[in-house]
């Protein structure tokens, strides 16, 4: 028997393309081209767009245009530019650069943190929390990322407690949303709800954010996982740019033309314009030399080509 089950019946895509997505390409993208790729995704009616990075440019040299780009990009009414800020180095960087919300990221997983931001899962909570003060006497936005909640390249398994730890941790630091990140892709649709339905023990769901990568192809079929357990903020990637740089051979993000396309066969509301993105996607695609990653973009772009 066909059981029906509820979505939501609007969902915020956040888009992470310029963040996510540009930090791990090998060739340097000038922050002129960040900010016409940044332009051309508001144009298209994000409400949530992450546009930079105050990490150390030694560990992640893409990201070092970030203050530039912050400066160059319109800023579009409605529209909150997101920073990732790893410490209070990170966070005076981005209130300078007029971010509207700050990203501090943890990981599920002691290996990982330890890779990533070279430091345990405590020693990450301590430092977030001067970040996190500091948002809040700011009037920022503070968001929460959650790397490897469903498996960690280094230690393989991540235990629902420890994700259901780490959720907690962000919730007491006072994140108004927190992200759970499949960072290798490793995700399928029932360990998705599993994970989704723990986190959502320590913090209400419709601040829960799923951020898949897409590498071993579920990313769509998390998503849809996520809807059905009502999951309603979703990331994604025009193109799928992306992967991690301390996680060999992930993908990127899902492609947001995917998610949209999507959405849109669901009934399902996300307030963008999914020619615009499909527009911005040939545009990046252009620049890096090679065909973007989204089926449906690249499916759209041959549709109008006749
Ligand atoms: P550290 O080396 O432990 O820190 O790095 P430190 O405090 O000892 O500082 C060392 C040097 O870094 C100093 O410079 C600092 O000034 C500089 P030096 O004196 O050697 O010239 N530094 C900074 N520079 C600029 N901005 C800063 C900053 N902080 C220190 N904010 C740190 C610790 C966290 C900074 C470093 O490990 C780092 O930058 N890591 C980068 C991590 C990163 O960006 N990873 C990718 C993003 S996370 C991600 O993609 C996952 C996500 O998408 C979700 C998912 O999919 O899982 C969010
Ligand atoms: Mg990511």
């Amino acid at each position: 028997m066909l059981t029906q089950t509820t979505l939501p019946k609007q969902v915020k895509i956040v888009e992470v393309g310029p963040r996510d997505g540009l930090q791990n390409e090998k060739e340097n993208v000038p922050a002129e081209v960040k900010i016409e790729l940044i332009n051309r995704l508001s144009s298209a009616g994000f409400r949530n767009i992450e546009a930079a990075s105050f990490v150390s440019p030694k560990w992640v040299p893409q990201m070092a245009t970030s203050a530039e780009v912050m400066a160059g990009i319109e800023r579009r009414a409605g529209v909150i530019y997101s920073a990732l800020t790893p410490n209070m180095q990170g966070f005076d960087a981005a209130l300078a650069a007029g971010a509207g919300e700050v990203v501090i990221f943890g990981s599920a997983s002691e290996a990982f943190s330890q890779k990533n931001i070279n430091c345990s899962i405590a020693e990450s909570v301590a430092r977030f929390e001067g970040v996190a003060k500091a948002a809040r006497d700011h009037g920022l936005r503070l968001r929460g990322s959650i790397s490897c909640a469903f498996g960690c390249p280094y230690q393989g398994e991540v235990p629902l407690d420890t994700v259901a730890d780490v959720v907690a941790r962000m919730r007491d630091l006072g994140c108004d949303e927190i992200d759970i990140a499949d960072t290798i892709g490793v995700a399928t649709p029932r360990k998705t709800q599993l994970v989704m339905q723990r986190a959502s023990q320590e913090f209400a769901i419709g601040g829960l954010s799923g951020h898949f990568h897409d590498t071993y192809g579920q990313a769509l079929a998390n998503i849809y996982a996520s809807l059905e357990v009502g999951i309603a903020i979703f990331h994604s990637s025009v193109t799928g740019l992306g992967g991690c740089p301390y996680a060999k051979g992930a993908t990127g993000n899902v492609a947001t033309e995917d998610v949209l396309y999507m959405m849109a066969g669901l009934g399902i509301d996300t307030g963008i314009d999914l020619d615009i993105v499909v527009d911005a996607g040939q545009f990046i695609s252009q620049f890096l030399g090679r065909k973007g990653a989204s089926r449906a973009g690249n499916a759209i772009a041959a549709k109008r080509a006749g």
